[in-house]
């Protein structure tokens, strides 16, 4: 089953705007979604107790569980995992990564968080999968930035996602009234962004069809 892992040794990097975005925006083309999240302090869940019962499904776990929390997911028929992971948690990046066929690592391009990058790039790197850094909270006309940002990143032997999110309201006006950022403002270019990035991952997964 697709699996996407989203990792950040970072905290407020953003990991948990995007799994929820991103799984949200699958749910939408139709695609049975799980959240899965490893974060003990289950952001991604309370987003999901605001939200009631609209999709997509928002289970916790602790680590050493995700392996057959995949498992059972999979045999209540979803067709696509997310993974939201904690800021310093190794043993649960580790096991997100290696239960993922596609890792996305979101990024604000300032120095701290760059260096945070390199400890990231090292977990993902010993398992060998499929790892994208995707820069998040872009300011406007910061094209020189995204340049540097993609040089690191490439530098630490990971590649820059095609999509980048800018720094956008509706993301965080959305995930704080259980929502995302197309429910609350459908024609703006942060729902813009997670569907460019949704038609890109799934590519990247091999999933069939155009949502
Ligand atoms: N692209 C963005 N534009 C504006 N706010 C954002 C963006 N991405 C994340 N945020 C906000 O930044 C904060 C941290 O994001 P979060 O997803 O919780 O990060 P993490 O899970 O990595 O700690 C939240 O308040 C979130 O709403
Ligand atoms: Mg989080």
């Amino acid at each position: 089953m697709p699996t996407v892992a989203i990792v950040s040794q970072k905290g407020g990097s953003g990991k948990t705007t995007l799994a929820l975005h991103l799984a949200t925006c699958a749910a939408y083309g139709d695609m049975q979604t799980c959240v899965i999240d490893l974060d003990p302090q289950a952001t991604a869940a309370a987003w999901g107790d605001w939200r009631g019962d609209f999709l997509p499904k928002i289970v916790t776990c602790p680590p050493v569980r995700l392996h057959s929390t995949i498992q059972k997911t999979q045999r209540e028929g979803t067709g696509l995992v997310v993974i939201d992971t904690p800021p310093h948690g190794d043993t649960a990046a580790r096991e997100a990564v290696r239960a993922a066929d596609l890792v996305l690592i979101p990024t604000r391009a300032r120095a701290f968080d760059l260096h945070a990058l390199e400890a990231t790039a090292e977990l993902v790197s010993y398992a060998g999968k499929p790892a994208f850094v995707l820069l998040n909270g872009v300011p406007p006309r910061a094209t020189r930035i995204v340049a540097e940002t993609g040089a690191f990143a490439e530098g630490l032997g990971l590649k820059l996602s095609p999509v980048t999110f800018g720094e956008r309201a509706a993301f965080h006006r959305s995930s704080r009234a259980g929502e995302v950022a197309s429910e609350v403002d459908p024609q703006g270019k942060a729902a813009a962004e997670v569907d460019a990035l949704w038609q890109w991952a799934r590519g990247q997964l091999g999933i069939e069809g155009s949502a």
